[in-house]
């Protein structure tokens, strides 16, 4: 299985430390945040990794990175000309898959103790359609959150960062997928807010009965406000193997 990390955005919640960096850059523990993502997948049992984000984060990632060699990773890189959207940003990993492929897609501002290695094998013998990870959070309003299917194991519906919650779950920013996501993506149109949003896109497979899920057990935040990035550093302080 191959993965694709989305590392672009303006990281607006992080501002004026985002002013200078990438959100994806910036200090977790002892390491930029983005070596966390990389290090799990490739424990994982991911080799091949495509990294998307903006042209002026691009030479920051290549200088942490390089090549992947040093991690044990091949990896290539994709630039978002402009911000539209996660699902845009996906679109860019088409060139970099072969028909068949099934990756995994990870916001790079998620971080998370459990190994995928089992769910990309739950995902491996998923037939079609697509797989998300969910977690129970004490308030989903700030997420994505799913209406579940406990009986069939499906999501029936997501709703982006509902004022009603449907259950106590988000969608996290961790995404199976085969290269039929990419025709998804092309079929759907720009959210109010101009962009295309990843929701609309796994609603499409939900509304198809394609939408399977995982739940993580284990810890895990998105390092995408003040309060979840000093979280994310109390927990992963010591060093990456
Ligand atoms: C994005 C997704 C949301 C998901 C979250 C997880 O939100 O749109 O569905 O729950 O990532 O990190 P964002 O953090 O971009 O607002």
């Amino acid at each position: 299985m191959k993965a694709v990390i989305l590392a672009g955005g303006t990281g607006s919640r992080l501002k004026p430390l985002t002013y200078w960096t990438n959100k994806h850059l910036l200090p977790v523990g002892s390491y930029p945040m983005i070596c966390y993502g990389v290090t799990k997948l490739r424990d994982s049992g991911i080799r091949n990794i495509v990294i998307i984000t903006s042209r002026t984060a691009l030479g920051g990632f290549a200088e942490v990175l390089g090549s992947g060699r040093d991690w044990g990773v091949s990896i290539m890189y994709r630039v978002q000309e402009e911000a539209g959207g996660i699902a845009q940003a996906l679109e860019l990993a088409r060139p970099m898959m072969a028909p068949n492929d099934k990756f995994v897609v990870l916001l790079g501002d998620n971080l998370f103790e459990e190994s995928l290695s089992p769910y990309c094998k739950q995902f491996d013998q998923q037939t079609d359609g697509a797989m998300v990870l969910l977690k129970k959070v004490e308030d989903p309003r700030r997420y994505g959150v799913p209406k579940l299917d406990e009986a069939s194991g499906r999501i029936i519906h997501i709703v982006e960062k509902p004022e009603f919650p449907p259950s106590n779950y988000c969608v996290t920013g961790l995404y199976f997928y085969d290269t039929k996501v990419f025709d998804l993506i092309d079929g759907v149109k720009p959210s109010r807010r101009g962009e295309l949003e990843i929701t609309d896109v796994n609603n499409e497979f939900a509304r198809n009965e394609q939408l399977s899920y995982g739940e993580l057990i284990g810890w895990w935040t998105d390092a995408g406000t003040f309060e979840s990035l000093e979280e994310a550093g109390r927990r992963l302080k010591g060093a990456i193997s």
